[in-house]
């Protein structure tokens, strides 16, 4: 209850006092010298020296990917304790809160398109959730350092094909990420797949949760990642006019909006390949001549046939 109010007032304060431009200058700003390095130092009070020592990979944290967050707004402390920018950090900070997602966005109408409260009731059926339950938690997947909501944004599938995949092989991928979850190493995703033809090619084209989620209408991205056994594996749902990937990839408004004549899938032929969908206004054009081109060498010869009788 009081964590709730102190993010209330502090997610209130926010546009007042902080500003965006602090992680541009990462070598001045007060975390980010150290949390945006291969390396850190630090003045040793006890032996009154400066060390030198190797950073975490895991606490680096990506300067670019801050920068065009959703939440390039808020600084470090914003969501952070102040007692971090002493070095070494005070080892109760191990247990403060952090924020969740529902804590800052719940019930907010400014983001009511994002259905947030949608988002949880579906995460909670998903397989994630029913095997490791609230430790499953949105941060498993979403960073709030730098969630870009890109599905929503970007005109352009490989993108968000790519941005998407990234969230879930930055675990199934990561031995360690995986383990901290599971206690049990992850399975060679390359292997399980090893059904699907040209599968270096699917993976940029399509996203897992295209096979591995329960297509809904209602929200932007199924959240509801269901059991192995119900993965998509028919080439049909998606190798056909009338494919699955209209009602979940290529269903976005701002993909829509590049394509003229209100026509999808002229776009979308640029970037991605569904049977039946392609046309290319060239190879049309020239069907066409070849098509005519052929009546007329019919029609000659069929004329001549006749002025030789
Ligand atoms: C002098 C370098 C340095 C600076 C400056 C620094 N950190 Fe750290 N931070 C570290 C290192 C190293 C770790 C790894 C754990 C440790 O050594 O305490 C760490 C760990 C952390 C952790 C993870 C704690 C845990 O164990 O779960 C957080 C969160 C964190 N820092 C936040 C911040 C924030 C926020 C700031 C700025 C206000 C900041 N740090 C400034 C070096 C630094
Ligand atoms: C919008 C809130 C928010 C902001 C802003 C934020 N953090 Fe975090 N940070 C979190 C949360 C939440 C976690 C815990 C993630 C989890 O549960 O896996 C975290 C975890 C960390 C960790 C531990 C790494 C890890 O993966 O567990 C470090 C280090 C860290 N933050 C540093 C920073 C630094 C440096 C900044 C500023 C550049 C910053 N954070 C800004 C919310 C924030
Ligand atoms: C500490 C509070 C806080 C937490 C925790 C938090 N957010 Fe946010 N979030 C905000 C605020 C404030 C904004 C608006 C920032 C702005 O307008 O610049 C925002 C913006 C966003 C936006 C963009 C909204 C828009 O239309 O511009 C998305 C998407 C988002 N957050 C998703 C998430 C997700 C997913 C999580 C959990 C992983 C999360 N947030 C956690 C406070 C928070
Ligand atoms: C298994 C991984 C996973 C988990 C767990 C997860 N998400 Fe997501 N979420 C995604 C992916 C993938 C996207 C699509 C990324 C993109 O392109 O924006 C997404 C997108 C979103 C969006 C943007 C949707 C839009 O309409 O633009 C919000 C908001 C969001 N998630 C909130 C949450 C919340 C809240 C939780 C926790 C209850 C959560 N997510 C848990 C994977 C996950
Ligand atoms: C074309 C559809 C398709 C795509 C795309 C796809 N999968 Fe799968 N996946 C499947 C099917 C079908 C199975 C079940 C295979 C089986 O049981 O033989 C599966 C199985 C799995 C499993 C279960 C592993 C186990 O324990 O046996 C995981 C984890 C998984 N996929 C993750 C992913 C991730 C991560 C991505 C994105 C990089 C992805 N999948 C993309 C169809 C797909
Ligand atoms: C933080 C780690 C993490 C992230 C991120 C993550 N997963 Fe998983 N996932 C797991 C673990 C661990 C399991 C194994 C569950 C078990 O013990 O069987 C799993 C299991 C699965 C399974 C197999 C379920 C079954 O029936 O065995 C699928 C499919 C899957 N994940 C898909 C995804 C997709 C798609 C994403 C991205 C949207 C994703 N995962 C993101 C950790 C993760
Ligand atoms: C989730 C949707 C989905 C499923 C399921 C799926 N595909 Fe695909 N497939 C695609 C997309 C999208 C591409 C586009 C790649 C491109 O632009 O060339 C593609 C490309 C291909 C290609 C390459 C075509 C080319 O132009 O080189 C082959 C071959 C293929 N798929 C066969 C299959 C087979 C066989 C299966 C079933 C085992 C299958 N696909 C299942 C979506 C899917």
């Amino acid at each position: 209850m009081k964590f709730t109010i102190i993010i209330a007032i502090a997610f209130y304060c926010i546009p007042w006092y902080s500003n965006a431009q602090s992680y541009q200058d990462a070598r001045n700003h007060p975390c980010l010298k150290c949390h945006s390095s291969q390396t850190y130092t630090f003045h040793n009070e006890l032996m009154d020296t400066e060390e030198k020592r190797l950073m975490n990979p895991y606490y680096i944290l990506d300067t670019v990917a801050l920068a065009i967050g959703v939440h390039n707004q808020f600084d470090c402390t914003d969501c952070h304790a102040f007692e971090y920018e002493s070095y070494p950090h005070a080892s109760n900070l191990k247990l403060e809160p952090l924020g969740t997602c529902l804590d800052c966005h719940g019930g907010d109408e400014s983001f009511a398109s994002y259905q947030f409260e949608k988002i949880v009731e579906e995460s909670e059926k998903s397989i994630h959730h029913q095997i490791y339950g609230e430790n499953f938690t949105c941060a498993k997947c979403h960073s709030q350092h730098t969630y870009a909501a890109t599905a929503r944004t970007s005109d352009n599938v490989l993108d968000i094909v790519d941005y998407s995949n990234k969230m879930c092989l930055s675990c199934h991928n990561d031995m360690n990420r995986y383990q901290l979850v599971s206690g049990h190493e992850n399975p060679k995703l390359v292997q399980i797949h090893d059904w699907l033809p040209n599968q270096e090619l699917h993976f940029k084209h399509v996203r897992c949760i295209e096979c591995h989620t329960e297509v809904i209408d209602s929200l932007m991205v199924s959240h509801n990642i269901q059991e192995k056994a119900k993965a998509v594996k028919n080439c049909v749902e998606c190798h056909t006019t009338n494919s699955r990937l209209k009602a979940s990839l290529y269903k976005y408004e701002n993909l829509r909006k590049r394509s003229k004549n209100g026509n999808v899938n002229t776009v979308l032929s640029n970037e991605s390949y569904v049977i039946g969908t392609h046309q290319s206004p060239l190879l049309k054009l020239l069907s066409i001549i070849i098509f005519l081109a052929t009546l007329v060498g019919i029609a000659t010869h069929i004329i001549f046939r006749i002025l030789k009788k």
